[in-house]
């Protein structure tokens, strides 16, 4: 990945970089944001379920207090046995057992035991007040229940003696309702007790009122005596204030869930305060923790351009100072790796041309100076050779002229005829330095026959060296030019094997191979180190090799020299021919 990174363009990088980025921002977050937003929703689901358990107790409270106050005075109750109180009652307090339920499956530990507890409280509650219900409805109302059954009795013992002639029996039941309502209203125990003396004072009287069916009548008080005791145990058990009976329960109960209530509202009220708080702390950590990882790769990246950047402009600075050698690593293949290997090259161009040029003029100034020793040579050769022959002449025939002026018969003039071999010595030696300076046979017999010409008198002069010469050329094919260019190749090379191999071997071979021009020549002497010879060294050095290799590339080909210490030197030069 790193590696094809650094082969891609600053933009593709970039975009790379920041779309990875991006994305496990957008990993990150989306499964955090999961996480929290489905916390939040559980929180928000207990809270909205809290809250309608809390408003369900209240509305069956409602009902339950409504069914208290008007049902209970509503013969339709006593009849049906139901109200839509009731059933308003039964519905929330329903609901509220199964959000309960809901609660307990969402909580855990300490939370869920007290939704347990709220719903063995709400189970009671429903329990004890249908038991009240049911103790209600048996106690009735009007002509309903026990009140009715004693109504009727009272009732049918009143109907049974007529009230004309018994005015006293039915003062006594007037005292008896009377005592009835008092103990009714206030339950005070006192009335139950006179109660019971009306109640046998009646009986007493029945035995002294004739005419009447006394059986039945007494069945009748009887009667009322039996249901008025069965609703005073009613009303015992269901009790007469809320501290008694199965009213102080309810009520117990009833105080108790309200705490309970309290706790899971505020509970849950807090869970989800805290979801909604952990949700914002989380956003806010996953916003800033996307900044610190996107503003990370931001910088990581500009620090790496500006560097490479500021390393280029460093490196540009040295060169302008001259340091050709610097370089750079080109690692990457972006803009900036593009620009750093075109700058590599640029400074190993510019240090070759310098060295070229360097090299130009060391060889330029030895050429100066090997024109003047060339013409050194031509003067010393001028004047050692042909104007000692012309002066030798010049005394001949000097001496011959003065001989002839002096009358002397030509025939005694042997001035003349001894100028002939020195005439004939200074026409050889012209033809000598004119052959050391351009060898007038490369035009007339050839380069193979000149290089063979050569050799010759290499080996004459520097015995016992041999040269083995193998050349196969077409004349034609090579230019004037050219044959210079590559008479002086081998002129010179043999030269540096004559004063510098101590070879007694010399391989020469010179090659038409068609589409090219190909000379070798190798000799089994004492050799070089390479690299000895770099350009940089020829300014101590001959500049035999640079001048070889500037005629080889002049005249359009390459030449190269390899050698080793004591492994002899081969030099090759080659020219490309037109096929
Ligand atoms: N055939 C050779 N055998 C051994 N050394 C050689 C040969 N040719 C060249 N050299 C080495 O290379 C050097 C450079 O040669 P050259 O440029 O012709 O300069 P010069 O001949 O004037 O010294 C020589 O001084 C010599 O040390
Ligand atoms: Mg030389």
């Amino acid at each position: 990945m790193k590696k094809w990174l650094s082969d891609q363009s600053i933009i593709v990088k970039l975009m790379v970089t920041g779309g990875a980025t991006i994305l496990i921002i957008i990993v990150l977050s989306g499964m955090t944001m999961a996480y929290f937003f489905n916390k939040s929703y559980t929180a928000g689901k207990i809270h909205t379920i809290a809250n309608s358990i809390e408003r369900n107790v209240f509305l069956a409270r409602i009902a339950e207090k409504d069914f208290v106050k008007n049902d209970l005075v509503d013969t339709n109750f006593y009849r049906m046995g139901t109200s839509g109180h009731l059933e308003d009652n039964r519905i929330h307090i329903s609901k509220v057992r199964t959000e309960i339920l809901d609660l307990i499956e969402l909580w855990s530990g300490a939370k869920e035991r007290m939704a347990r507890e709220l719903l063995a409280l709400s189970d009671q509650y429903r329990h004890l007040f249908s038991e009240m219900v049911k103790i209600y409805r048996e106690i009735g109302f009007k002509d309903w229940g026990l009140l009715g059954e004693w109504r009727q009795a009272i009732h049918n013992v009143e109907r049974a003696v007529p009230q004309t002639n018994h005015s006293e029996f039915h003062e006594a039941i007037l005292q008896l309702r009377r005592l009835e309502k008092d103990y009714l209203l206030r339950g005070d125990e006192k009335y139950l007790q006179e109660i019971e003396i009306q109640l046998t004072f009646l009986r007493s009287l029945i035995s002294e009122i004739d005419n009447i069916d006394r059986t039945a009548t007494r069945q009748e008080i009887d009667r009322y005596e039996e249901t008025f005791k069965q609703y005073l145990l009613l009303q015992k058990k269901i009790g007469r204030t809320e501290k008694e009976g199965l009213q102080k329960d309810f009520a117990a109960v009833i105080a108790k869930m309200k705490p309970a209530i309290d706790y899971i509202y505020s509970e849950a009220k807090d869970e989800n305060q805290k979801a909604r708080q952990a949700l914002i702390t989380a956003s806010i950590i996953i916003y800033l923790l996307g900044f610190i990882l996107g503003g990370a790769c931001f910088y990581y990246f500009a620090r790496s351009i500006s560097t490479r950047l500021s390393g280029l402009k460093d490196a540009v600075l040295k060169v302008g100072q001259g340091h050709l050698d610097t370089q750079m690593a080109a690692d990457n293949k972006d803009e900036i790796g593009v620009v750093t290997t075109a700058f590599n090259k640029m400074t190993t161009d510019l240090k070759a041309i310098t060295a070229s040029k360097k090299e130009l003029r060391i060889l330029s100034s030895k050429i100066l100076d090997a024109q003047e020793d060339e013409r050194k040579l031509v003067a010393r050769e001028l004047h050692d050779g042909i104007g000692q022959a012309l002066t030798g002449i010049k005394f001949c025939i000097e001496n011959g002229i003065r001989k002839l002026e002096d009358g002397c018969p030509i025939s005694q003039v042997k001035e003349v005829g001894k100028a002939i071999p020195l005439i004939r010595d200074a026409v050889e030696e012209v033809r000598r330095i004119s052959m050391g300076l351009r060898p007038s046979t490369l035009d007339d017999i050839g380069i193979a026959e000149t290089i063979f010409w050569y050799c010759h008198q290499f080996e004459e002069i520097y015995k016992p060296t041999r040269i083995q010469t193998s050349v196969e050329v077409e004349e034609g094919h090579i230019t004037d030019a050219l044959k210079t260019a590559i008479f002086r190749i081998v002129q010179e090379s043999l030269n540096n094997v004559a004063k510098h191999s101590r070879a007694d071997r010399v391989l020469l071979n010179f090659h038409d191979e068609g589409d090219r021009l190909e000379l070798t020549i190798e000799d089994n002497g004492v050799g070089f180190e390479e690299g000895d010879q770099s350009a940089e060294d020829t300014g101590d050095k001959g500049f035999g090799l640079a001048s070889m290799r500037e005629r080889a590339e002049l005249s359009g080909g390459t030449l190269s020299i390899h050698s080793r210490l004591n492994g002899g030197t081969k030099l090759t030069a080659t020219w490309p021919m037109a096929t």
